[in-house]
């Protein structure tokens, strides 16, 4: 049985573009919604010129209320009633009520090889540890903030004249080959974790 997966961003949608793009022939899962908590994020605009219907619920106006905005995020996301969520570039912290609604059956894609580095700035803080390779890390949602079980890991070399912008955007390459692979396979129930060279 086909599942249904819809996808949460905040801006460009790189991510959101190859899964959707990866859902395709005989991939056991199709887009069904993406959305984001910025009406003027990027992807939405590309989610739309493929095909898949889209939302937005601004988190500004519900500054402080976090279960106001997460409730008019339910709302639209319980109509298109997905089997997977996919949080792709998605940066809004979700309460524990909201993430056990979901648990597991949300995924994440965080640019680090988890367990380093959880929270932001990942790639500023590898280089500053001096670390000689990074990554990104696909991992189940759980309420503790990037710290579900991992279900997918890419890695890449530090260069020695890296930038966070430099590694970011070697990181990123993998992150759209990780996150494509890693949704197949749990699409499929698959949830040991794969490791990309
Ligand atoms: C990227 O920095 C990526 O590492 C992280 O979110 C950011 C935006 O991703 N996952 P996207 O282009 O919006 O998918």
């Amino acid at each position: 049985m086909t599942k249904k997966v819809a996808i949460l961003i905040s801006g460009g949608g790189s991510n959101m573009v190859k899964l959707v793009e990866s859902m395709v022939g005989d991939h056991p899962a199709r887009p069904v919604l993406v959305g984001s908590n910025d009406p003027q994020a990027g992807g939405l605009k590309k989610a739309a010129e493929m095909g898949v219907p889209t939302f937005a619920v601004d988190h500004r106006p519900f500054k402080g209320d976090r279960e106001g905005f997460e409730a008019e995020l339910n709302a639209k996301l319980e109509a298109a009633d997905p089997d997977i969520i996919c949080l792709a570039g998605f940066m809004r912290v979700l309460t524990e009520s909201f993430v056990r609604k979901w648990e597991g059956r949300m995924l994440n894609i965080h640019p680090s090889l988890l367990p380093k580095y959880k929270g932001l700035h990942t790639h500023q803080r590898a280089l500053e540890a001096g670390d000689k390779e990074a990554g990104c890390t696909v991992h189940m949602v759980t309420p503790a903030l990037d710290d579900g079980p991992i279900l997918g890991q890419a890695r890449v070399p530090v260069q020695p004249d890296d930038t966070p912008e430099t590694l970011a955007a070697r990181v990123l390459v993998q992150e759209h080959r990780l996150y494509p692979a890693v949704l197949e396979r749990f699409a499929q129930g698959k949830t040991d974790p794969v490791y990309l060279d």
